[in-house]
């Protein structure tokens, strides 16, 4: 499976070289978060794609990570903050027509996501769409290391910070996690010749039949 050797060549990048990813890879990467998966499907979050080196320098202020500014393209992972019943109705009017259904021939899924999602405070919303984001940012790593792109997931950024500069607030969504994409410095980052450290797969995996 070339994807297990395209796993093992990729590692989180602390030093990237000045090459940029071509806006194809980035758009393909995209696509392939966009495809994934999503608990109840609705795609709890929104994706930005940031190069503007300014925002991107003010972005990084206070943490540690240099990738935020020092990569080719910065991915946002931004869950919802809560999951609103227009939303839910926006969606399934959206599958509705994709799917070449009747207007309500999904009402009753959207009833039971309207009902399942009123009866959870805005705290756990926010949750819950963090982790469909993390699905996404798996996705995102899978699909770069498929097109050999280098990347970095992040959570060392400061969300306040990103949700103030981005204005994600406004927008009803915060920062959940971050991804860089470029290539790597190999000259000078002194993660690019370390070996990968990995758990022994009898410990890490369980088989039970
Ligand atoms: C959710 C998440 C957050 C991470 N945050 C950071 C980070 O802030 N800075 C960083 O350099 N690496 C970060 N990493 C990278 C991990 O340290 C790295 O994946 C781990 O050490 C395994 O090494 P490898 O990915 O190089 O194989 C993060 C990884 C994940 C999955």
């Amino acid at each position: 499976m070339e994807l297990i050797k395209n796993l093992k060549w990729r590692y989180a990048v602390k030093k990237y070289s000045d090459e940029k990813v071509s806006e194809v890879k980035v758009a393909q990467i995209v696509e392939a978060v966009n495809l994934t998966a999503s608990s109840c499907g609705i795609q709890p979050y929104r994706l930005f794609v940031i190069t503007n080196p300014v925002l991107r320098k003010k972005l990084g202020e206070g943490s540690f990570n240099t990738q935020i500014y020092d990569s080719s393209h910065l991915l946002v992972f931004a869950g919802f903050n809560k999951i609103t019943n227009e939303y839910i109705n926006e969606y399934i009017d959206m599958m509705e027509k994709q799917r070449n259904l009747e207007q309500g021939g999904l009402k009753l899924l959207e009833d039971s996501l309207t009902e399942y999602f009123s009866i959870q405070t805005p705290e756990q919303n926010a949750i819950w769409s963090d982790k469909q984001a993390y699905i996404g940012l798996g996705t995102a790593l899978i699909a770069a290391t498929e097109l050999k792109v280098d990347a970095t997931p992040m959570e060392g950024f400061d969300p306040i910070l990103f949700d103030e500069v981005l204005g994600l607030t406004e927008k009803g969504l915060h920062a959940s996690v971050i991804l860089s994409l470029g290539y790597r410095d190999a000259e000078n980052d002194y993660l690019a010749s370390a070996k990968k450290a990995r758990l022994p797969i009898d410990e890490f995996s369980t088989r039970i039949n």
